[in-house]
């Protein structure tokens, strides 16, 4: 796990502000400086940057149940029983009243031409008419029952011979006591076959994920199990397909990519645990899963073709990272004839997504059931490889960039290492910063006010302020606020960014990274401030940056965290309090329809008012809108049971010209969008 913000951090003195932004110092107790009207002057006829059209994406990993239990729709956990050799996770025994019977994992049943070894077997010992046994899986925290809802049943299963069946399958409360949803599956022969059928509950349930997924009998005998899978209705209806409250969710930020699949996901934690493409392909009864790196395995039900899926569902382009040859806990693969299988391997990959039917692997995506090939630009070389301590990037990078190139000159490689000068040949760097304070992430906005335009392009790949827990809070919002005015303002420069991690199943256990983007159980998501104020700038977008020039911009103080001591220690003196300004801002325009979005951000716990000076447009609608993300208190957050708390409040704004004063909220993020000509 890296903080390369940490390193990042130290390299900007804070001194650079006072060159982009007039900055009052005079301090009052409050820490809000006590300066004249702050100015912002915008000059529509000076464009410093074309605004680049990929700049707000999505990034993705398995990390806090993103797909399982989270955006992948599979509502049954451990359904290959890969979780443990030993135990039957999440499945239990169901005997009801006087039934008996027992479950356990069985590896001496596999289905033949299928990487489905390890099954569930259960002993129906005594079970008749109204003395059930069965097996139950209690879900990702519970299954989700909604009203009118049909759910897509399959699972394989056979007998001992005895003709077992009917079987019953049922959503039910825990207890057993109350049945949500039911339906028959006839006859369960003695060899391994597949079922299907589909589970309705009526139009008065309430939602509820108190709930368990239950196959019983009430017939003695012996039944075994595999792959038994439910799913929700999708979006787009996909078969193997997504959450709908959680796309829409993504959808409606209208991103432009989605890198995939990993972070460190990606890496795995060694070499033999890295993402492995080529085993999340094809029917489900060919993945065997892998281990993951965060703490849970993966069944691999989400794989290579279901992110492209989820990318045609959003209609945006994947950013694929391939691995590269370095892993977590330090193995690498040096440069040279060791490393040719993975190049390789991400040849063929990159084949698999953009390839015709006339090639290899082309042909294998279309058997897999979608012919056309997906658009690609990107690639990205590994992920975090500054981390490498053997220092074998160069080499390796290399070798993947001369081979990708050699094959697909129009691809562009990111690198994920910088420092720039020793990658002449990356088309793009990946940097990822992470703000463990609002504050920081703040200082850190003009970061890209000086970078070499004549340099690599850089791509944010994963970034966020770490406030907020398990999604993020006000002030997380406005530091990430402030820090896109930074990229937006010189994306000329920054062609991609994407927030990390997006997503997090909010369930004790269901967290292994503290602050995320968008939370969710089994029944219900929200977005977070941060989310809102993500989807504020992206949809609020023009193609061309203006110039802005400010003055009296008030500063406040912040006292920075002392270092973090290990046990023991005393204490560490914390630094000396820091003046930063509390209103960022960035200005764009739509070039076709004339309107100006002008963010402000007011970090302050006081309404600021604004003075915005515009020339260079010939007229000003006196009416325009104003978008506000704020709260009273910058704790203040959304979560399942208040999950618009924190929402974009639309009004509008009047009094516009080519002078006028606005008001922003305290702890704001605001959008105005002015009509010009
Ligand atoms: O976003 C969480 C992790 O942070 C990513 O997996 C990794 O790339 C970074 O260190």
């Amino acid at each position: 796990m890296w903080f390369p913000n940490k390193i990042l951090m130290t390299k900007i003195p804070f001194a650079l502000f006072a060159a982009t932004a007039a900055i009052a110092v005079e301090s009052l107790a409050c820490g809000q400086t006590n300066s004249a009207t702050p100015i912002l002057n915008i000059d529509a006829s000076k464009v410093t940057a074309h605004v680049s059209p990929t700049l707000y994406g999505l990034m993705t990993e398995e990390i806090n149940h993103s797909y399982e239990g989270g955006l992948y729709g599979e509502l049954i956990q451990n359904r290959i029983f890969r979780d443990d050799a030993t135990e039957a996770n999440h499945w239990s025994v169901v005997q009801d009243s006087g039934g008996t019977g027992a479950i356990s994992l069985d590896e001496s049943q596999p289905i033949e031409g299928t990487v489905l070894a390890r099954c569930l077997k259960l002993d129906a010992i005594q079970a008749s008419t109204g003395h059930r046994v069965g097996i139950a899986n209690d879900g990702y925290w519970g299954i989700p029952v909604k009203p009118k809802t049909t759910y897509r049943l399959s699972f394989y299963a056979k007998s001992d011979g005895s003709g077992n069946g009917p079987l019953t399958a049922s959503i039910e409360s825990n207890d057993g006591a109350k049945v949500f949803a039911t339906t028959q599956v006839p006859a369960i022969t003695s060899t391994w076959q597949k079922y299907t059928a589909t589970l309705t509950t009526g139009d008065d349930v309430t939602p509820t994920a108190a709930t368990r997924f239950v196959i019983s009998t009430e017939k003695p005998g012996t039944l075994w199990f595999n792959l038994v899978s439910l799913f929700p209705p999708t979006y787009n209806d996909r078969p193997n397909g997504n959450r709908i409250d959680i796309m829409q969710l993504l959808a409606d930020m209208k991103p432009t990519f989605l890198r995939l699949p990993g972070g460190n996901f990606l890496e795995g934690r060694t070499i033999a645990d890295r993402f492995p493409w080529k085993q999340t392909i094809g029917p489900l009864e060919q993945r065997p899963g892998h281990s993951g790196c965060w703490g849970y395995g993966a069944n691999d039900g989400m794989g290579l073709l279901e992110f492209m899926e989820w990318c045609e569902d959003l209609h945006i382009q994947p950013v694929l990272a391939v691995y590269a040859g370095y892993s977590l806990k330090g193995e690498h693969v040096d440069p040279g004839p060791a490393l040719q299988p993975f190049v390789d391997d991400a040849l063929d990959e990159i084949e698999y997504v953009t390839g015709d039917a006339s090639t290899k692997w082309g042909a294998e995506r279309v058997k897999d059931g979608h012919p056309a090939p997906f658009p690609l630009t990107y690639v990205e070389i590994g992920n975090e490889d500054f981390a490498d301590k053997s220092h074998s990037y160069q080499g390796r990078y290399t070798q993947f960039y001369d081979a990708i190139k050699a094959k697909y000159p129009n691809l562009q490689c990111i690198n994920t290492c910088g420092p720039v000068a020793a990658y002449p040949t990356a088309d793009v760097i990946d940097e990822h910063h992470y703000y463990n304070a609002a504050e920081q992430a703040e200082i850190e906005s003009n970061r890209f006010d000086t970078f070499d335009r004549k340099g690599p392009k850089i791509f944010v790949g994963e970034w966020a302020t770490r406030e907020g827990r398990m999604t993020t809070n006000m002030n997380a919002a406005l530091g990430d606020a402030a820090w896109m005015t930074g990229m937006e303002r010189n994306s000329d420069v920054v062609i991609m960014a994407s927030y990390a991690p997006l997503f997090v199943n909010v369930n004790p256990g269901g967290m292994q990274w503290a602050s995320n983007l968008i939370g969710y159980n089994a029944l219900t998501s929200y977005g977070s401030p941060s989310y809102y104020a993500q989807k504020m700038f992206n949809t609020h977008l023009g193609d061309s940056v203006l110039s802005v020039t400010s003055e009296n911009i008030p500063t406040q103080t912040w006292q920075p965290p002392a270092r973090r001591t290990k046990p023991g220690e005393p204490p560490a003196t914390p630094p000396p309090p820091k003046q930063i300004p509390s209103l960022y801002y960035v200005a764009t325009r739509d070039s076709k329809q004339g309107a100006i979005y002008l963010k402000v951000v007011n970090t302050a716990g006081a309404a600021q008012s604004v003075q915005i000076n515009l020339k260079g447009v010939s007229s000003v609608a006196p009416e325009g809108t104003l978008v506000t993300l704020s709260s009273a208190n910058p704790g203040d957050t959304n979560s399942i049971t208040e999950p618009t708390k924190i929402v974009p409040v639309t009004s509008k704004a009047t009094g516009l010209g080519n002078t006028f004063t606005q008001t922003v909220a305290p702890y704001s993020v605001n959008v105005l969008q002015i009509e010009t000509k």
